[in-house]
């Protein structure tokens, strides 16, 4: 199976010449799953709700429109950050999306500084869904300082983490190496690059998309000031396998009845 990452450097506001920034890093690209970043094709640092309302949009929009073209080009189930606009609330979303189909909405559960002030927190378990026959659980960015999110997905089955980021804080690469490992999973960590200067706040956005093993190895890392695509085979078996050693499984050997949430 082949995953990667598309790592991007975004124009706040210009969706249009954001999708064609992506369609450009994409083209000839074949895989069976790429993950795009947070907010790929809006920026990130919104200065008011009138400005995000703008650049929101609900599920059958824009986005959808782009990622199912994308799909249909690459072969690969497609992963992206987006506005999601739904009544009078807006989610910082990702969106699943393979060939026309949209396969799940995932609505960031753990908001990061202003993201508080623009954005609806997701009030719902994150969710694992099964694409040719594989599992694949979503988080965004800040999500990883919670490693409850994590968990919930590998325990609910998931063999691949989807993570799109826009990643301000320089530990999240080092701490999924202990994610994966703990969890036997694989995760795809898509980050962003450039500077966003709006309002009172002045965000230098960290790159280093990784790519990491179950076993806690990265088996993909770019550069802080790269843009481009990465796609690596994996072996989704090992994924499967819990056992540490005939004695260790990680799963079975939990002691919930002894922990305290
Ligand atoms: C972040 O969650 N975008 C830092």
């Amino acid at each position: 199976m082949k995953i990667g990452y598309v790592q991007t450097h975004p124009l706040f506001g210009a969706k249009d010449t954001n999708f064609e920034h992506v369609k450009g890093l994409l083209h000839g690209v074949k895989a069976d799953l790429l993950v795009l970043p947070e907010l790929f094709a809006t920026g990130y640092a919104f200065i008011s709700t009138t400005e995000l309302q703008s650049l929101s949009e609900e599920v059958d929009g824009p986005t959808f429109q782009f990622l199912k073209e994308q799909s249909q080009k690459t072969g690969a189930v497609l992963i992206g950050g987006f506005a999601e606009r739904d009544g009078d609330k807006i989610y910082n979303s990702a969106m699943s999306v393979y060939k026309n189909k949209i396969l799940g909405i995932y609505r960031k559960i753990h908001l990061y500084y202003k993201e508080k002030e623009w954005f609806s927190p997701g009030d719902k378990t994150p969710e694992v869904f099964k694409v040719n026959g594989v599992n694949i659980g979503v988080m965004i960015c800040f999500d990883w300082f919670f490693p409850e999110t994590i968990r919930t997905l590998a325990l609910q089955g998931a063999e691949i983490i989807a993570h799109p980021s826009n990643l301000v804080l320089p530990y999240c690469q080092k701490a999924m190496e202990t994610r994966c490992l703990v969890n036997r999973v694989y995760a795809i960590t898509s980050n962003r690059i450039g500077r966003e200067q709006r309002g009172e706040d002045d965000f230098f956005f960290t790159g280093a998309s990784q790519i990491t093993s179950y076993n806690g190895e990265i088996i993909s890392s770019s550069q802080n000031n790269d843009i481009g695509t990465d796609v690596v085979e994996i072996d989704i078996e090992k994924a499967r396998d819990k056992n540490l050693n005939q004695y260790n499984n990680i799963f079975e050997d939990r002691r919930p009845e002894l922990y305290r949430l």
